[in-house]
């Protein structure tokens, strides 16, 4: 039996649409709580969404450190307060040293848009469609994996991909694509809730393998059906 809510802390830079998908499913569930947001960026647009549900706030600007190091501690100095037992990235702009994802010994997933291990980095949509025009793709979609020193490279733990239409554009793409993460994203969180007492007590297992070798992959019907099981919708 778990003895208290799992603590999730949500890294954000920006509009913070995968943090709301999160926090939205995880109302009403007394066994989780986001116990707070962080973000390197005092104008992102979430932070609006996380006062006016009145969760903490970080808020460290990177700006005004001189290294990634200094920022870094800054960030982990407040959320010592805090002891979360899970770090979920959701649009967070900044790339870790191995200093940090280690001080929190790895406990870190993120959402990336593409079906890694293709399409790593920025642009993930135009370049998807690069290829698209070039007969090179067909399809495309978003990542959530666990998160390690090399950029998007930590093992992937599920995938939700789309055909690619004749029709889209990047934005299009990164329209569809946002879709699937904030239905893919939430059910990852949940599936991780299921491993409560190994992520909070059991800190020397190798977290990675945590849940199931194989990597979870939805078709875009799929997902919106295992999004309604999971949370009970009728
Ligand atoms: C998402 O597309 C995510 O895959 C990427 O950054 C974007 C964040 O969007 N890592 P939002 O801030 O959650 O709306």
């Amino acid at each position: 039996m778990s003895t208290r809510a799992l603590k999730l802390a949500v890294f954000i830079s920006g509009t913070g649409s995968n943090f709301k998908a999160i926090h939205t499913s995880l109302k009403n569930n007394s066994d989780v709580e986001i116990c707070c947001v962080v973000s390197n960026n005092p104008d992102a647009i979430g932070l609006e969404y996380a006062k006016a549900n009145e969760l903490n706030i970080i808020c460290q600007d990177h700006k005004t450190f001189e290294s990634r190091q200094a920022h870094e501690q800054a960030i982990i100095n407040e959320l010592e307060k805090y002891q979360p037992d899970l770090i979920i990235l959701a649009g967070y702009m900044r790339v870790f040293t191995a200093y940090f994802i280690e001080h929190f010994d790895t406990r870190m997933i993120n959402i990336h848009p593409s079906l890694l291990p293709l399409y790593k980095g920025l642009n993930t949509h135009q370049r998807v469609l690069e290829d698209f025009n070039k007969g090179n793709q067909t399809h495309h979609g978003c990542s959530v994996h666990w998160v390690s020193a090399g950029v998007d490279e930590g093992r992937v733990i599920a995938q939700a991909q789309l055909a690619i239409a004749q029709e889209d554009t990047a934005d299009s793409l990164r329209q569809r694509v946002h879709i699937l993460e904030h239905k893919l994203y939430p059910i990852v969180v949940a599936l991780l809730l299921q491993k409560s007492e190994t992520i909070r007590y059991n800190k020397s297992n190798n977290i990675e393998e945590l849940l199931e070798e194989d990597i979870l992959l939805f078709e875009e019907s799929q997902l919106i059906a295992k999004y309604d099981e999971t949370f009970e919708i009728t």
